[in-house]
């Protein structure tokens, strides 16, 4: 179990948990977090919005918290150092586990290219008893510099983009994800569905 003293690490021995008065059985839907992690222009976020939108349109409460949009606002402060990408995917993974206690299925798109932040992701939805999906979007690096579908690694491999994942920063793959996904080698829907199959046979009793 991980430690909650770090999943709820707080500034300061003066602030105290306050607990409300809903627990999770009284609000009307339960919630989960999907993690996608792999490559820039890997497809993470394409299959997860379609994800979303089956999810939606089934009349689940879901919500995708895309890497990219967070960067705007919330993370608009953060780089692409090693630090920098660490508290970006901290500070995600918080927002989706409260996303996902208040009953929402969040869809996370975000490269997360660190085993330990991914398992960070993982540690506090575990500690708060929801349940967390990781598909590994499984895209090789060299079909994503194909694709190439906003210009950036041609920026990237000529120099101008520095430390750019799978070019000039390293990318940790997913040892254990509870799903593999091979975009190079199927359609979008066809990625979506396989998700919300593996959702329907192995997720949804826990939700
Ligand atoms: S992460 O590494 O911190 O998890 P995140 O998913 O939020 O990355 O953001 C990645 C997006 O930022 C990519 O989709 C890409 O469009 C853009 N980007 C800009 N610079 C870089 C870079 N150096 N490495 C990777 N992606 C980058």
């Amino acid at each position: 179990m991980p430690d909650p003293t770090k999943t709820r690490a707080t500034g300061s021995p003066d602030i105290v948990w306050q607990p409300g008065q809903v627990g999770r059985d009284q609000r009307p839907s339960r919630g989960g977090t999907v993690w996608f992690t792999g490559f820039s222009g890997s497809g993470k976020s394409t299959v997860a919005a379609a994800v979303e939108a089956a999810l939606v349109a089934a009349g689940r409460p879901a919500y995708l918290l895309d890497g990219d949009n967070v960067r705007h606002g919330l993370n608009g402060d953060l780089g692409f150092t090693a630090e920098d990408r660490t508290e970006n995917v901290r500070r995600i993974s918080h927002v989706a586990q409260l996303m996902a206690d208040a009953g929402l299925v969040v869809l996370v798109p975000v490269i997360s290219p660190y085993r330990a932040g991914r398992q960070w992701a993982r540690d506090i939805h575990t500690a708060a008893g929801l349940p967390f999906i990781e598909v590994f979007i499984d895209a090789p690096i060299e079909a994503c510099i194909k694709r190439d579908t906003k210009g950036l690694y041609a920026r990237a491999i000529a120099g101008q983009i520095p430390q750019f994942t799978g070019v000039s920063d390293p990318y940790e793959a997913p040892e254990n994800p509870e799903l593999r996904i091979r975009t190079d080698e199927e359609a979008p829907e066809a990625s979506a569905a396989a998700v919300l199959r593996y959702l329907d046979s192995n997720a949804w009793q826990a939700l």
